[in-house]
């Protein structure tokens, strides 16, 4: 937010920024979705609705589910405001004071939060580069202790872009239920997958995994704070008593605007800038490997990509500064993510055009012999 407030200051003066460091689409909102979303405030659908969201909404989710294979009934189909709401109802669900909760290191910054809002702490698991950011099973049973009560993943992940395949989500999941703590998958990247990566859901893997979800990445809404969570029937009572007090309704005519989202004709779009955000991927990770830049993770879904800056012997703040301030490229500090070798990183977001991704790169090629 630093980076992104001091590059709107730049480019106030009159600078062309390139911007690689902003965590949401650059598509406005597709034009159905806006339509309905007009429509609904028109027709002052502008008042409470249900805690859980709409019986529509909650229906459409469920068949945005069967498309891939996957019967998920709408009562345990909760719509929230954003993925943040989803996690904040979850920690709040689920977690208690003194609780230890697992977050991969490097992971997304928030997730600290949400957990220590109800007491609960983070426990780091350092991810390898040497790895790939590769996140073992091993790590998590060696970690475990008595005040273990679960684990917080994310797949495609922020900042790594990686997608954590069937088999370790099995093994996580097996592991997690023999322990009696609760597994929460982050899938608000869903959707956003890279060609030939092995994807799949944690719906896929048990009915014991509880899923955040999000109209604010596929579906371009995130001023809208729209998301949804997918959660055992054992938990459904309860968590609605919690979203009626804690949160009374979700927004409500931006569910009635999301009932488009899952459109045909939205649907083309949302899966046509899907492709335009992988075309982009391979244009910039290409493109920095070129200039020499090491990616010990190469994208697999989301628009991020974690970049080693070691070799320029400076920290991430001081490299994203001075990327900034003398090469008007903005970029997020890897320190923001975690402090496992964070300061040895920095995220590039491919949230702009191909064009502002050629004219990145070779502004970057001009500065590296500057930051060396
Ligand atoms: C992994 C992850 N989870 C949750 C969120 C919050 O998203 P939302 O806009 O749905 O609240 C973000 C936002 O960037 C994210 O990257």
């Amino acid at each position: 937010m630093d980076i992104l407030s001091k590059a709107n200051a730049l480019e106030s003066a009159g600078k062309k920024v390139i911007h690689f460091e902003v965590g949401e689409s650059d598509f406005d909102t597709a034009e159905p979705i806006v339509t309905a979303g007009i429509n609904a405030l028109k027709e002052g659908k502008t008042k409470y609705t249900a805690a859980e969201g709409l019986p529509a909404l909650r229906n459409q989710i469920s068949q945005y589910y069967a498309h891939i294979g996957l019967d998920i009934s709408e009562s345990r189909i909760f719509v929230t405001s954003g993925a943040s709401s989803g996690l904040m109802l979850l920690s709040a669900l689920l977690f208690n004071r003194g609780d230890e909760v697992f977050l991969p290191d490097p992971g997304y910054p928030c997730n600290d939060a949400f957990l220590a809002q109800v007491g609960a702490k983070s426990r780091k698991i350092p991810l390898n580069a040497r790895e790939q950011f590769r996140l073992s099973t091993n790590a998590l049973e060696s970690l475990w202790s008595g005040c273990s009560k679960g684990i917080l993943l994310a797949s495609p992940s922020n900042p790594l872009g990686a997608v954590l395949d069937e088999v370790l989500l099995q093994k996580i999941a097996k592991f997690v239920g023999r322990k009696n703590g609760f597994f929460i998958l982050d899938e608000i990247y869903q959707g956003l997958v890279h060609e030939n990566e092995s994807y799949s859901s944690g719906l896929a893997v048990s009915d014991d995994v509880f899923v955040i979800n999000s109209f604010s990445k596929f579906f371009g809404m995130t001023g809208w704070r729209l998301g949804w969570v997918v959660i055992p029937s054992s938990a459904t009572e309860l968590f609605s008593r919690l979203a009626q007090n804690l949160i009374i309704s979700p927004n409500a005519p931006a569910q009635y605007a999301a009932l488009a989202a899952f459109s045909e004709e939205a649907m083309i779009i949302h899966r046509e800038r899907a492709k335009l955000f992988s075309q982009r991927a391979k244009k910039l990770s290409c493109g920095l490997k070129e200039l020499g830049f090491e990616i010990p993770l190469m994208p697999e879904g989301g628009f991020y990509l974690y970049v080693d800056i070691s070799e320029f012997g400076m920290s991430s703040d001081e490299f994203c500064l001075r990327l900034l301030d003398d090469f008007h490229i903005a970029v997020t500090p890897g320190i923001d993510f975690g402090a496992n070798q964070g300061s040895s990183y920095v995220r590039f977001s491919y949230t702009t055009s191909e064009v502002n991704i050629d004219e990145g790169l070779s502004r970057l090629a001009k500065a590296i012999p500057f930051l060396r």
